[in-house]
């Protein structure tokens, strides 16, 4: 279908919302999209590992080839430029530049990345880096990994290194990526790298990312860094199924274990008592000093948004079993949760400007004729963008929007049955097809950059 046959007729309003130097982009991940697992010097990842334990991916699958992005890089950043995006967030991998996670630097990681910042600079696109998307260099696993203490120090390191030799490139730069999946899913329930089930583990993980996240804060300024530095966090809302008291307090524990856990802390108001207390025995060990540096101002905070979490002590809510419309991954589509979340970082906490650094769904898409008719992906793509600027309208302080995901990649412990991209891979060939949502962005991305050059040149005017 031709993009001015798309439903594109509410796309002025919409863009009107947002003033002309709000960012606007797409997200990726290293292992989800680069392939190239045991090239050029990379080293192995957790995810590498985990990847081979029989049963951990839904199909089985491994990030060996993803999406081979690292042989495709020249390809892939024409395919971000033809959207109209001002920014391009991806991540490291850290074993692909320092493969043993400590000491030696591997040239040709670098390179590639180098390649990447230059190409997106060449294009006039903001580099948004992150450090840590949860593909940890194997070897620092095998000595105690996130748990370690002394992971922190190398990640501190490994910041450095980046900024050494990328920093000049870079617009923003990301610690980490959803620090409450790293614990929870990886070290608490065991569903993602590394695989491990204690929630004593997962406490003290949650306390050496944030701890690694301020010092490399304060390690990137003292070595000079222009870049906007930040964290990004997963931050699903906890609402109560009912009104009954249990559900309640089924909520309030959602909420201390994944928002004000992290934000608490990150806004210099440390760990909440009420958090510490229901740890108890598994809470974390805190050094004199670590509360200080988690709390290392921040130039922006990140959010990734998907779906809001209805708590209930009962059996688990079932937003399809309640005629709720949900995406591919059984995930709710609630876009007015997003509002109320930025309501709520606004109101109760001292937030720098926020990006929403990834939003986006997962349906069951047909390539049909070459073509991909994801009419739900556009319609929760623009239902979530006028969420956003619903938030913006009530004071909030709200400076991008990213997508997850530019392509279909490999989507974690699902492997390659969940496609989140806008563009669409065939993974028998690698071909790349941009879905009806990708003409969709790229015409809304247009729309805005017009709105604003005329109010631009309306401005001079006056
Ligand atoms: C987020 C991850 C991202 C992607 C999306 C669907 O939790 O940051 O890598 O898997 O979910």
């Amino acid at each position: 279908m031709p993009a001015h046959a798309l439903p594109h007729a509410d796309l002025a309003p919409l863009a009107a919302r947002f003033p002309a130097d709000f960012t606007w982009g797409v997200a990726t991940s290293a292992f989800q999209l680069e392939g190239g697992a045991r090239e050029g010097g990379k080293g192995e990842s957790v995810w590498d590992r985990f990847c081979r334990v029989p049963g951990a991916i839904a199909d089985g699958s491994t990030g060996d080839v993803a999406c081979d992005h690292l042989h495709r890089l020249d390809e892939d950043l024409g395919l971000i430029a033809s959207l109209g995006v001002g920014a391009y967030r991806f991540s490291v991998s850290w074993p692909r530049v320092q493969p043993h996670g400590r000491g030696v630097w591997n040239e040709k990681g670098l390179a590639f990345y180098e390649r990447l910042g230059d190409g997106l600079g060449a294009r006039g696109i903001q580099p948004w880096l992150t450090l840590n998307h949860w593909d940890l260099p194997q070897v620092l696993q095998d000595d105690g990994g996130w748990a370690a203490r002394d992971t922190v120090h190398r990640f501190v390191d490994y910041a450095q290194g980046i900024q050494r030799r990328l920093g000049d490139r870079l617009h923003a730069i990301t610690t980490h990526n959803e620090p409450w999946v790293v614990a929870v899913l990886g070290h608490e329930k065991g569903i993602f790298a590394p695989g491990i089930r204690s929630r004593a583990i997962a406490a003290q993980v949650q306390h050496h990312l944030l701890l690694s996240h301020g010092l490399a804060l304060q390690a990137l300024r003292a070595a000079g860094s222009r870049a906007r530095l930040g964290i990004v966090l997963n931050l699903s809302p906890s609402e109560p199924m009912t009104d009954c008291a249990a559900d309640r307090v089924a909520a309030r524990l959602a909420d201390l274990h994944g928002l004000r856990g992290y934000l608490d802390p990150l806004f210099g108001r440390g760990y909440p008592a009420e958090l510490l207390a229901e740890l108890g025995a598994d809470a974390p060990q805190v050094e004199p000093g670590d509360l200080q540096a988690i709390a290392t101002p921040m130039d922006y905070l990140g959010v990734n948004y998907y779906m809001r979490h209805v708590a209930s002590a009962g059996e688990p809510f079932d937003p399809a079993a309640q005629g709720l419309p949900v995406t591919d991954m059984g995930w709710e589509i609630c876009p007015a949760a997003l509002t109320r979340l930025l309501l709520r970082l606004h109101r109760d906490y001292p937030v720098p400007p926020l990006v929403i650094t990834e939003n986006g769904a997962a349906f069951r898409d047909a390539l049909v004729d070459g073509r991909v008719h994801d009419a739900d992906r556009i319609d929760y793509l623009r239902r979530h963008i006028a969420a956003a600027a619903d938030a913006r309208d009530q004071g909030v302080a709200l400076a991008g929007y990213m997508v997850w995901s530019l392509m279909d990649n490999f989507e974690w412990a699902s492997g390659y049955t969940k496609r989140f991209g806008i563009v669409h891979v065939d993974y028998a060939t690698l071909r790349r097809t941009p879905k009806d949502s990708a003409h969709w962005l790229r015409a809304f991305l247009a729309r805005h950059a017009a709105q604003s050059d005329a109010g631009e040149r309306t401005r001079c005017a006056a």
